[in-house]
């Protein structure tokens, strides 16, 4: 602190201009990468729901992703490349987000108090935000490393075998819920932030945007839990034949 003050007094603004400007760039690629990701799981999870539309939809969907337009019968690698694109954005993101962590546990406590005295919204979306972040740290990675790594093994009855008779479930229903919320809470702290949505009267848009989230946010996670649901219903059926491959019937005559 003496440091700083020294240095700021013998440079003058030239330290005030880089102090400032710092926090607002890191903000900002924040919110950029966390945007970024938001996007990529409201559309990720409505691909998963293809399983809901039957075995063939989700199939289809993966070889899509392995690009199978684009080479005959499509690569794995594609999706370990996409894997490892998300998951270089995620580290970075969850980087950023460590400077808004509470130093201490204390700190933690101080906070959570303070949200229920006051019933204070914002606070308590923050509260929210920052546990779920805490733990995609550890079911973000465990999923993202296995995507990265295991590409061909995905599809409807890879997927359904690793959910039920890998015991992936409990750790799915985590990671459902906490990117859900995380998503939610994020997208809606985003278009305040940027008063994106503002308006003319920013008051009662605020509002506005606030419930249709929280609607929205429902409606995500009951997709995914039926996705998951229907995962494990299919792994249930298939645990006598684990490690067998889904094959479309046309395509095998
Ligand atoms: C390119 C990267 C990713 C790929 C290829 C991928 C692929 C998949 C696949 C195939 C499943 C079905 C279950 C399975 O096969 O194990 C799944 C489920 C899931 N993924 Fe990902 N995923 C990726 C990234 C992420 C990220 C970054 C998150 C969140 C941090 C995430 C959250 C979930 C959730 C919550 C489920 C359960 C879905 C449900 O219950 O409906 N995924 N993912």
């Amino acid at each position: 602190m003496l440091r700083d003050n020294i240095v700021e007094s013998i440079l003058g603004k030239t330290t005030q201009k880089r102090k400032s400007r710092i926090p607002a760039k890191l903000d900002f690629l924040q919110s950029a990468t966390g945007l970024i990701l938001a996007i990529f799981i409201i559309f990720h999870l409505l691909f998963e729901a293809s399983i809901l539309f039957g075995k063939d939809s989700m199939y289809a969907i993966t070889k899509m992703f392995e690009l199978d337009f684009f080479i005959k019968d499509g690569s794995p690698i594609f999706i370990s490349i996409l894997a490892f694109i998300i998951f270089v954005i995620f580290i970075f993101h969850a980087f950023l987000a460590m400077r808004k962590f509470p130093n201490s546990y204390r700190e933690y406590l101080r906070l959570k108090t303070h949200a229920k005295l006051m019933e204070h919204s914002d606070t308590n979306l923050w509260i929210i935000q920052i546990t779920t972040g805490f733990m995609l740290f550890f079911l973000g990675s465990i999923h993202l490393y296995i995507m990265l790594t295991q590409p061909e093994n995905i599809g409807p009855f890879a997927s359904s075998d690793r959910v039920y008779s890998d015991v992936m479930w409990p750790m799915y229903l985590m990671l459902l819920v906490s990117v859900v919320l995380h998503a939610g809470v994020g997208v809606y702290r985003l278009i305040i932030k940027w008063g994106w949505l503002d308006g003319e009267n920013p008051k009662k848009n605020r509002l506005k945007t606030r419930k249709i989230i929280k609607i929205v946010t429902i409606i995500y996670l009951i997709i995914g839990l039926f996705s998951l649901i229907t995962y494990i219903k299919i792994g249930y059926e298939h645990r006598d034949n684990y490690g067998e491959r889904y094959k479309v019937v046309s395509n095998e005559n």
